[in-house]
């Protein structure tokens, strides 16, 4: 199956009578969702989530155990997306540095540290919530990737950075940072995803609350200079920093178990799992202290995108970029 192809919609789910999700008699059932310093454990609390201190609390997603969840199930979407694989960089077998940028949970690198025994993989985050009991050839640095990085220029085999739109500012120096520290040969492999709900079938139209969050989120991030634009635009930005051989395709993820592909469903249905917490986590900052939204209007857009998203007449998806590039050899 190609990833980016039109998805078939499973006419047995879309022929349900319930719409709201809640479908609990249906056969589907199962897919209705129910070097440290003190600082850095600062958190702050607002509307009942936990968010980090650091950085003037500029990041806007909360670091909390809902959220960590939801980075872990986002972990396994990809899985099952690129079949097990962790990346699609075709490096070597025998990697001995891997650096992992934004690693959030750190369940990337300690699968990928588990995958290659050879390798000393480093996690890189603003915010301590990885575990402390990982594979010996696995650490965590919190570090703050829009400075300066301190690692050894040539010194990674591969660098990963997923999902990191919305909380980077400047990509190009971001991905020169990565290619400076990749080893001549080694490899950059990013995966991000477009801010926004798509639909080939005309079942989710622009009236929807769910369009209007993703309007109202993107609005926001631009307004504190991050950007959530770069998804489909890393490829220019890879090659005019120097990587050769640079691969870009889009995977189509449907949000909600309404694909008849077998695969397709059950990463739809993961999608939802995860959009329980995910439209409050992206919503509920911006909408309120960047936007100055009242809590009460707030709440109202994420929770009916919610109730939208779970609708299984509406056929929307995600348009997820894949990346790698090759720092080259005579460099
Ligand atoms: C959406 S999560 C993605 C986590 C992980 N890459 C994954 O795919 O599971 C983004 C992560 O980037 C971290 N982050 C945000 N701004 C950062 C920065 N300037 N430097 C390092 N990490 C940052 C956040 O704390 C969060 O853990």
């Amino acid at each position: 199956m190609e990833f980016h192809q039109a998805i078939p919609v499973d006419s047995d789910y879309d022929d349900s009578s319930s719409s709201d999700g809640d479908a609990a008699s249906s056969k589907y059932s199962k897919y209705s969702t129910q070097s440290l310093t003190s600082s850095i454990y600062e958190y702050r609390y607002e509307n009942g989530r936990r968010y980090a201190a650091i950085k003037g609390g500029e990041y806007t997603l909360p670091n909390d155990e809902a959220e960590q969840e939801r980075l872990d199930i986002i972990h396994h979407i990809y899985l099952m997306l690129l079949e097990d694989k962790l990346h699609l960089a075709p490096i070597d077998s025998n990697p001995q540095k891997i650096l992992d940028i934004g690693t959030g949970t750190g369940i990337w690198a300690i699968d990928v540290g588990e995958r290659y025994p050879s390798a000393q993989v480093i996690g890189t985050d603003i915010s301590p919530i990885q575990p402390s009991w990982v594979p010996p050839n696995v650490e965590f640095q919190i570090d703050d990737a829009e400075l300066a990085w301190t690692f050894k220029k040539d010194s990674f085999d591969l660098v990963h950075i997923r999902h990191m739109c919305g909380a980077i500012k400047d990509w190009d120096e971001l991905i020169k940072q990565a290619y400076r520290v990749c080893k001549p040969g080694g490899w950059i492999d990013c995966a991000e995803y477009e801010m926004d709900i798509f639909c080939d079938d005309h079942t989710l139209p622009d009236s929807l609350e769910i369009k209007k969050f993703y309007v109202l989120v993107n609005k926001a991030v631009e307004t504190t200079g991050a950007d959530f634009t770069m998804a489909d635009k890393l490829k220019p930005v890879l090659e005019k920093t120097g990587f050769t051989n640079v691969h870009h395709e889009l995977a189509k993820i449907p949000v909600g178990p309404w694909a008849a592909n077998r695969k397709l469903k059950d990463m739809g249905a993961y999608v939802m799992m995860s959009a329980d917490t995910g439209f409050e986590a992206f919503g509920i900052q911006l909408f309120t202290n960047v936007l100055g939204m009242d809590l009460e209007d707030a709440r109202h857009v994420i929770q009916m995108s919610l109730k939208q998203a779970r609708n299984r007449h509406i056929h929307g998806y995600g348009k997820h970029h894949l990346y790698y590039g090759q720092k080259p050899l005579d460099e």
